[in-house]
């Protein structure tokens, strides 16, 4: 069984995350997703998320493409989570292109291009003036 990983905010849940989870998933047999808590994103100076990590967990979930969801809080948990579940794969969208080649070393790692003009940052904006 093919084991594919990725993690994100996946904040004011929108088509871009939907259609990189249903290529994740595509990847492989076994889709797990690491979403992160508010915490370890303000450690990495994403300070305006607005969803709860549960409504973020509840909005992956139900897409239906993910087998497994797992909560992303600290630096160094990638590396973790790939030993440990044994993953065949790491996908993430192509804005992070080349800052997880240091993977290689543990499984592929697969950049899926951005799905363009859409984004949380985007309609934070919209909707909170
Ligand atoms: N993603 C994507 N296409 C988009 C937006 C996000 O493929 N238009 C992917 C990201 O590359 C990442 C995953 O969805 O692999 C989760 O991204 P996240 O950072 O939660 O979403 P963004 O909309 O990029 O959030 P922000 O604007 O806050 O950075």
């Amino acid at each position: 069984m093919k084991k594919i990983i990725t993690y994100g905010t996946f904040d004011l849940f929108h088509e871009g995350h939907r259609r990189l989870l249903e290529r994740a998933k595509a990847l492989g047999d076994y889709l797990i997703v690491g979403v992160t808590t508010q915490h370890f994103d303000e450690s990495r100076g994403k300070v305006n998320v607005v969803d709860s990590i549960m409504e973020r967990i509840e909005n992956v979930k139900n897409t239906g493409f993910v087998d497994e969801i797992i909560v992303e809080d600290h630096d160094g948990q990638k590396i973790e989570d790939i030993q440990k579940y044994g993953i065949d794969t790491f996908a993430i969208g192509s804005d992070w292109k080349g800052t997880f080649d240091y993977l290689e070393d543990f499984c592929n790692v697969v950049y899926l291009e951005r799905t363009p003009y859409i984004s949380s940052t985007i309609i934070r904006k919209k909707t909170f003036k």
